[in-house]
């Protein structure tokens, strides 16, 4: 079997990691593979989002499984392309990734199927868009409707910020993405991240999981694509898991569905838990970042077999996860100035791992055999223990002992948990 990983951030390392233990056999490529992955696959030179390009590759090079990571190329039409060649891709179609690349269409989606999600209005000038937040009033939630690698919602404690902001993204803070603006309710609560393999209306959970997006400990500064993430998160119920399945999930999936954009692949609820329960705050298209380099290696089943019943379209039956009774932890390393500008070329060291801990490359590179730093979230370090806080201490510690010029990592990552064990 040949695989190829679209993709080469945190995510795409946990999934080629993942599946290579699945599928040892298999023959792994990946688009542009980062330091960590490049040992383990054979590299393919061009970009997912030339989405012509990489379709023709895998064609040529008898691909018999394409896995697309980000939500970018699927927003190009990657996997469009690759069906179309007749090569089985796990990712959903662009129309179906609307659900994540247009905040507008997918806010559209869930009030017309009744899915619970903060009320909003979608602005396309300033001055309508100052003149709904001064209605709705603070705190209040300003978003750029397109893709902005997680930065573009930004949390508003006054009118005057909101207005402020909605005014940047408007005057192209966010390029294209802020043309339209979604100005939202603010929901109080605490998040969850929930990933379906999903095929058509059927769909079957993976464990619930719960990200760090703030820079800061303690939840504070801005919003990044993600600082840690930890599971299993202690208080999902299976009640709650079905109340997501029935009141979310599935009217979701209908509606896509139903308008001629069926979903297939990775669909991930982005939940606030609130007083009246769960709420969506946001959908992606795809796995996670960085709740995958979490929630897979707790995963004891296959994932390789339902995702390519998936992508043949043999559906999901008969395919029930399971995962090992032990909790993970990440902490995701950043290089200074990130979610601004940050730089990049620092060599990095690793030391030698304890078991059970695993070390997810991001931004990294390999140059003339060298470590180096490549992006703003340069790696994620992964600890799994039958012990919830020996597993959040181990990962603190081996992020600890990383060391490149000018590293950052939160050391607080998974404290509500350890606050609500104590
Ligand atoms: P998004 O890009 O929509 O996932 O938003 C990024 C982050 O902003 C979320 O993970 C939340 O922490 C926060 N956020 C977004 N929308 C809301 C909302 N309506 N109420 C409260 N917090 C929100
Ligand atoms: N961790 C949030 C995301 O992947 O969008």
């Amino acid at each position: 079997m040949r695989i190829l990983i679209a993709g080469n951030g945190g995510r795409e390392h946990a999934l080629l990691w993942k599946l290579r233990r699945d599928a040892p056999g298999a023959s792994f490529f990946a688009t542009l593979p980062n330091g960590g992955m490049a040992p383990h696959c054979t590299g393919v030179a061009i970009s997912p989002t030339d989405v012509v390009a990489l379709a023709g590759w895998a064609a040529a090079n008898r691909i018999d499984l394409v896995v697309v990571g980000p939500e970018t190329p699927l927003a190009a039409g990657l996997a469009d392309r690759l069906r179309g060649a007749g090569i089985p891709v796990f990712g959903p179609s662009a129309a179906a990734a609307r659900i994540e690349s247009s905040k507008a269409f997918a806010k559209d989606l869930m009030a017309g199927a009744g899915v619970p999600t903060a009320a909003y209005e979608v602005h396309a000038d300033a001055s309508a868009a100052a003149a709904c937040i001064e209605a709705m009033g603070a705190p209040i939630v300003v978003k750029a409707s397109g893709l902005a690698a997680g930065k573009g919602a930004v949390v508003c404690s006054t009118v005057d910020e909101a207005v402020a902001t909605a005014r940047e993204m408007f005057s192209g803070a966010f390029g294209e993405a802020g043309q339209q603006v979604v100005i939202e309710e603010y929901m109080e609560g605490e998040e969850l991240s929930v990933f379906y393999l999903a095929h058509g209306e059927d769909f079957v959970p993976l464990l619930a999981s719960q990200d760090h997006k703030r820079i800061g400990e303690g939840d504070t500064g801005p919003n990044t694509g993600g600082m840690g993430a930890y599971a299993p998160v202690g208080f999902v119920t299976d009640a709650l898991m079905q109340e997501v399945g029935e009141r979310i999930v599935t009217p979701v999936l209908r509606a896509l569905a139903e308008g001629g954009s069926p979903f297939s692949g990775l669909l991930y609820a982005g939940l606030m838990i609130t007083g009246d329960g769960p709420r969506v705050v946001e959908f992606n298209c795809r796995f996670g970042d960085p709740e995958t380099q979490a929630v897979l290696p707790l995963l004891s089943s296959s994932l390789m077999e339902p995702m390519f019943a998936v992508a043949e379209g043999s559906g999901l039956s008969g395919h029930v996860p399971a995962f090992v009774e032990a909790a993970a932890v990440t902490t995701v390393l950043a290089a200074d100035g990130y979610p601004g500008a940050y730089r990049k070329g620092a060599p990095v060291s690793i030391p030698s791992l304890p078991d059970a801990v695993h070390v997810f490359h991001a931004g990294t590179s390999l140059e003339a055999g060298r470590l180096v730093t490549s992006g703003g979230r340069v790696l994620a370090v992964t600890a799994v223990d039958r012990d919830f806080g020996r597993a959040r201490a181990a990962s603190r510690d081996v992020a600890a002992a990383i060391t490149f010029e000018g590293c950052r990592f939160r050391g607080d990552i998974g404290w509500r948990e350890a606050r609500r064990r104590t």
